[in-house]
């Protein structure tokens, strides 16, 4: 069986993963969560396994900047205090990106391509 992912779909699966969020809070069910902070201001979330980066941000409360929503500006590149490890890897198109921003891939990311797969994650956003 193949899948076929494109950004439709992917933008269908961050509704889904959203949506069923909500409906666990709102039936107060538990589940495995990981947990975002961000820096400077020390906002922090718990939010779904593989949710994205500028959307845990964002569920923390902290408006995230960001652009083209595509891996492909830059705009949302952010500082990963720590928690690397539990973050989905770099793709080629993210590492171009990083390296026309003149950004280390091994201490910036790309938040609104990147997925907080689980565990813990501290950013610093502002550049
Ligand atoms: S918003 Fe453009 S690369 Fe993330």
């Amino acid at each position: 069986m193949r899948i076929e992912v494109n950004r439709d779909s992917i933008g269908s699966v961050d509704r889904l993963t959203s949506s069923v969020h909500r409906l666990f809070q709102a039936r107060r069910i538990r589940y495995y969560m990981a947990k975002i902070t961000l820096l400077p201001t020390h906002a922090s979330a718990e939010v779904p396994d593989g949710e994205l980066l500028v959307e845990a941000g964002e569920l923390a409360g902290v408006e995230m900047e960001a652009g083209c929503f595509s891996c492909s500006c830059g705009t949302c590149v952010a500082e990963v205090v720590s928690g690397m490890e539990n973050l989905s890897p770099a793709t080629d198109e993210e590492l171009d990106v990083l390296d026309q921003w003149n950004k280390d891939s091994g201490t910036h990311r790309l938040t609104c391509c990147v997925r907080l797969l689980k565990g813990e994650c501290t950013l610093r956003t502002g550049h």
